[in-house]
């Protein structure tokens, strides 16, 4: 199964609990202990300004869209091996749903 647009308030929920503390979502907000997502949908991984990725991250090269974030948000470690990103993922598919609905609309 892949990505089918969801619940972007139950989304906006997600983000608040599970992502937040480690990352922004606007323009101008910046890297926090995670690099900014503004500006993630169409943008390849590892490609923030000023921000210390891991090889792992700079180095997958996708780009991130609505299926490659529904696979990784699953398993973060097992789609990027060595990622530094401290967050063991969101098994239920309706989750990823609603959250990358969400996050398609706020980091624009
Ligand atoms: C404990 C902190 C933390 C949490 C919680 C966290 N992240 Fe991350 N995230 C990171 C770090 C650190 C990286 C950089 C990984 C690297 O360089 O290996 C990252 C990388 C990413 C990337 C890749 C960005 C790029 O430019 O390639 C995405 C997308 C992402 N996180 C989304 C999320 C989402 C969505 C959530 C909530 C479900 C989340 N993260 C939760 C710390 C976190």
């Amino acid at each position: 199964m892949g990505f089918s647009a969801g619940d972007s308030k139950k989304g906006a929920n997600l983000f608040k609990t599970r992502c937040a503390q480690c990352h922004t979502l606007k323009e101008g907000e910046g890297n926090k202990v995670g690099p900014a997502l503004h500006g993630l949908f169409g943008r390849k991984t590892g490609s923030v300004d000023g921000y210390a990725y891991t090889d792992a991250n700079k180095q997958k090269g996708i780009t991130w869209d609505e299926g490659t974030l529904f696979t990784y948000l699953e398993n973060p470690k097992k789609y990027i091996p060595g990622t530094k990103m401290a967050f063991g993922g969101l098994k239920k598919e309706k989750d990823r749903n609603d959250l990358i609905t969400f996050l398609k609309q706020s980091t624009a």
